[in-house]
């Protein structure tokens, strides 16, 4: 039998807006490694909560409605993707009413067990780029290359301004700000797997960075490590 080298894991965290995902897609599209987006998850329970009418404030309600649906994960070009009994909530994951209510569902400490276990479950997947808040410090602690990527509040707000601009044709700068406050405060401050720099990882402040930049920057730590074993 050849003996298989590890598969490659690179943790990328960071608060909302802090350029994680756009560097992420890009850094795995790059590498061709597996794209996976945490947040989507908490984003799709959160969906699944609001479709079904459940108050994302009642986590034994959001619990029952966890262990009742069933979850299940493909990868479709290099992405991963999943559907909640049998529907894709893709399109729904940025909606105001998910975003609003998705850093209550991932205070939930079996929601958040329940998410780290199918994230964990990712790694068949092969070699993978997954961006979050816990993945360096909780979903693969033993990640080689982990990352955590911040920027100043203010440019956090404009870009997701920009994002809201582009996809709903509106908003306002400072109810983004606002609403990312809200966010951050109660991500950095729940008990469980709170947002904070994991050990060991790299810091990369992307205020007044180009994405370009920091693509490079993980790609090249990436492909040094991969010609220096090979
Ligand atoms: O794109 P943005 O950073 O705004 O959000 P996201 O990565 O989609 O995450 C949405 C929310 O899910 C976060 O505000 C957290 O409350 C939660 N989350 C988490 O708790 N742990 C993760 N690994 C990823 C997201």
């Amino acid at each position: 039998m050849n003996k298989q080298r590890e598969h490659y894991r690179i943790a990328i965290d960071g608060p909302a807006a802090s350029g994680k995902s756009t560097v992420s897609r890009q850094v795995a599209q790059q590498l061709k490694f597996v794209y996976v987006d945490s947040g989507a998850l908490y984003r799709g329970m959160t969906w699944k909560a609001v479709r079904e009418g459940v108050d994302v404030k009642d986590a034994a309600a959001v619990i029952d409605l966890m262990d009742r649906s069933t979850w299940d994960f493909l990868v479709e070009d290099l992405i991963l993707k999943f559907t909640i009994d049998g529907v894709d909530p893709t399109d729904h994951l940025r909606s105001e009413p998910v975003r609003e209510r998705v850093a209550d569902i991932a205070v939930i400490q079996e929601v958040r067990a329940f998410m780290v276990a199918r994230l964990q479950e990712t790694a068949a997947f092969g070699d993978i780029v997954m961006e979050g808040r816990d993945i360096g410090s909780v979903v693969f602690p033993d990640a080689l290359f982990k990352y955590y990527l911040d920027a100043d509040p203010e440019e956090r707000a404009r870009r997701r301004h920009k994002e809201l601009l582009a996809t709903e044709g509106r908003g306002d700068v400072k109810e983004v700000l606002t609403s990312l406050t809200r966010r951050d405060q109660i991500d950095r401050t729940r008990k469980t797997a709170p947002l904070q720099i994991p050990l060991g990882a790299r810091v990369i402040n992307t205020t007044g960075l180009a994405i370009d930049q920091v693509v490079q920057r993980i790609v090249d730590e990436v492909n040094a490590h991969r010609n220096s074993s090979a």
